[in-house]
């Protein structure tokens, strides 16, 4: 950070710091606050942008907001640990995303607002950030200006600012945010009610993300899929029609318990993904790697181009195994379950 930016921040902080000793002196309310879920998809990403079906877990970490009325504009201070640039590489969009969340929410453009966001999950491209970050913010500013506003008015909501970052995205990561579990989603590309049905599996499953480092922008990714979808219908509508398969087997899969068959079926996808051109070497190589120490399947989780990479580790020592192998070449790993009804 340069000068300027560390005494803007510093300015920032001040404010910060002012507005809430001025909150407790008068004995006020200090703040809304509000949380979302980050996710990760085991299926279909990108495909479900199209209609077709995908599986989708939150995990255990959620961006947290706390919002506080402020004299004029909007004044985010962003204290997730993120992938390096990803701030700033997201802070056009986040500006318009609040800015959409309001209208939304009925809100006068005017109303300022300092925004405070933070918690456990990491600002890695890939692990549904930008939807957690949405939900947390609109649940804080509903708390915050004393609204009753209900789930599926924040999932709502959360989708509006969703296309400031996806452009035309399918819901999948803010319906994720909202409600957590472990879900069947499938976006109804009528503008009607998308169809999200909570999936149960036995157990828990382990997991382990492992972060390429990367920043990727998702509304370029899904912009690519479409042009390159639209110029090879005769490449692209084969891929599309085995995705819908894939996902349906992985369910079924899921259901049934059936891990081996699980990570099969994951690695199949990746393939999808390799082909529909999403994939990047870093991803493919934290796939590589993850399946060679074991990993039952792998495959890149999110819009792709850089992010993330989910590979399916169950028991302990397994996870434990290809966490310590990702991370020993130097890359940012996660090691959580999914599955989990909620956290
Ligand atoms: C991003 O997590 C998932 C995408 O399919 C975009 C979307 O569904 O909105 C790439």
């Amino acid at each position: 950070m340069n000068r300027r930016n560390d005494s803007k921040q510093a300015a920032l902080n001040e404010h910060f710091y002012l507005n809430s000793v001025i909150a407790t002196l008068q004995g006020a309310k200090l703040m809304g606050k509000g949380s979302g879920y980050g996710k990760v998809i085991l299926f279909g990403e990108h495909f479900v942008v199209y209609g077709l079906p995908g599986i989708v877990s939150a995990i255990d970490a959620s961006t947290d907001a706390e919002v506080t009325k402020a004299v004029k504009g909007l004044n985010v201070r962003d204290e997730r640990k993120t992938a390096k640039g990803y701030s700033e590489e997201k802070r056009l969009q986040q500006v318009e995303s609040i800015e959409r969340m309001m209208k939304a929410m009925g809100i006068d453009p005017k109303t300022g607002l300092d925004i405070w966001i933070g918690g456990s999950l990491p600002g890695f491209s890939g692990l549904g950030a930008s939807a957690a970050s949405s939900v947390a913010i609109a649940r804080a500013i509903a708390q915050e200006l004393g609204m009753q506003v209900s789930d599926e008015k924040i999932n709502q909501v959360a989708y509006e600012a969703e296309k400031a970052y996806a452009g035309n995205p399918s819901g999948i990561d803010n319906t994720a945010a909202t409600y957590g579990g472990l879900m069947w989603f499938k976006k109804d590309t009528t503008g009607g009610p998308d169809k999200v049905e909570p999936l149960h599996v036995r157990r828990p499953i382990e997991i382990v993300i492992g972060s390429t480092g990367k920043v990727a922008n998702t509304k370029a990714m899904v912009e690519g899929v479409a042009e390159r979808k639209k110029n090879n219908p005769a490449n692209y509508d084969p891929i599309f029609r085995q995705a819908e398969n894939l996902a349906v087997a992985g369910r079924k899969t899921l259901e049934a318990y059936d891990l081996k068959k699980l990570g099969e079926l994951m690695n199949e996808n990746h393939r999808l993904l390799q082909q529909i051109e999403v994939s990047s070497k870093e991803l493919d190589a934290l796939v590589d790697l993850a399946r060679k120490q074991g990993a039952f399947g792998a495959k890149l989780t999110g819009g792709g181009g850089g992010g993330c990479m989910v590979a399916l580790t169950p028991g302990k020592d397994l996870q434990g195994k290809v966490a310590s192998a990702i991370k020993n070449l130097g890359f940012e790993v996660l090691s959580t379950k999914v599955g989990v009804e909620k956290y």
